[in-house]
């Protein structure tokens, strides 16, 4: 085992590997190479599995059930989360649908409990109260231990906390070395440039000021899955800086790519979507890099940033 970077996750007592794998894209595996990637996972000390009912209407929980069945992971060794939330490309927050989700979503991954359930993007018509009786009645079942959200700005965080008397551990965000508009607003408070546009409300620091931990998705890829960033010409700066730095540790630009994340010092989590065991491997191998303040800013420079 080559990485054993851990995070308490929003300071709940849940431990998990600060990579965890994303397996939105798992649907395209057989059932037997969906197996071997999530033995990868926990052969080199990746523990977290983050799915989705939405993951092609299901079918990525049936996947990851079957892996399971597979490669017969004693559950107490993994950290599951799932989401729930959206329904046919909108979003359902009622207290009916968050019940009979997250019993579909057991039955599909052939598990009892879920360790983190996030509520998967933020739905206009959520009825807080309906939210808390919801979770109330999962947890108290034994069915789902902790709860989050999922691209919610501080105030819907706020919002739906307000009503529920557990505390919420984790916000899934976008934010990769090409998609930095969390870090970006905040060094350019009050200047009128397009990095001091406030795309969501200051979610990095209020994550921090209230302990939740962030859980970077997409954090190879540039746009709104416009394509991997990493070895792509049109980035030769950031990746010939890439390359530089990923040798002076020994290691490689992947697992580069997620040390720069967790470099901040917010109890980060990178969730990565490679179907690849080769390339998990590769990015396992992270504890080795040991991030400069001034390689940190070099990266952030090299991908088209400045500051005021
Ligand atoms: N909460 C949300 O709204 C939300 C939205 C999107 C995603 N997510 C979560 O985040 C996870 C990760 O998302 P993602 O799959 O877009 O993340 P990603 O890790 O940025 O992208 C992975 C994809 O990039 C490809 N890739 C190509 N070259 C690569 C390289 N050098 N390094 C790494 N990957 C390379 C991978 O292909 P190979 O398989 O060939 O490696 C794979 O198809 C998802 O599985 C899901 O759990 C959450």
């Amino acid at each position: 085992m080559d990485f054993l970077q851990y995070v308490n996750i929003g300071h709940s007592g849940l431990n998990a590997s600060a990579i965890g794998l994303g397996l939105m894209r798992v649907t395209k595996k057989s059932d037997a190479d969906a197996a071997q990637l999530v033995a990868t996972a926990i052969d080199h000390g990746i523990n977290f599995f983050d799915n989705a009912d939405a993951y092609g209407q299901g079918k990525a929980e049936e996947k990851f059930g079957a892996a399971l069945k597979i490669a017969a992971i004693p559950r107490d060794r993994m950290v599951i989360q799932t989401k729930v939330g959206i329904v046919d490309k909108r979003y359902d927050f009622s207290k009916e649908h968050i019940i009979e989700a997250v019993n579909g979503s057991l039955e599909r991954m052939g598990v009892d409990y879920i360790d983190s359930l996030l509520l998967h993007r933020p739905d206009p018509l959520m009825e807080p109260d309906e939210i808390a009786e919801a979770f109330l009645q999962l947890h108290n079942q034994g069915k789902v231990r902790q709860f989050g959200v999922s691209n919610f700005n501080p105030m819907q965080v706020a919002l739906v906390q307000q009503a529920l008397p557990m505390k919420l551990i984790a916000n899934q965000l976008q934010l990769s070395i090409m998609h930095t508009g969390m870090i970006d607003f905040g060094m350019h408070t009050n200047m009128t440039d397009s990095h001091s546009v406030d795309h969501d409300g200051g979610i990095l620091e209020y994550s921090r000021l209230h302990d939740m931990t962030i859980q970077a998705w997409s954090p190879y890829q540039y746009g709104f899955f416009e394509g991997v960033f990493i070895d792509n010409p049109k980035f030769p700066e950031l990746n010939r800086k890439l390359h530089d730095i990923a040798a002076k540790y020994g290691s490689n630009v992947n697992a580069l790519a997620a040390a720069w994340i967790l470099r901040i010092p917010a109890n980060m989590q990178v969730i990565v979507g490679t179907m690849n065991p080769e390339r998990l491997a590769e990015i396992a191998d992270i504890d080795r890099i040991k991030l400069t303040r001034q390689e940190w800013y070099d990266i952030y420079f090299a991908a088209g940033n400045n500051l005021p």
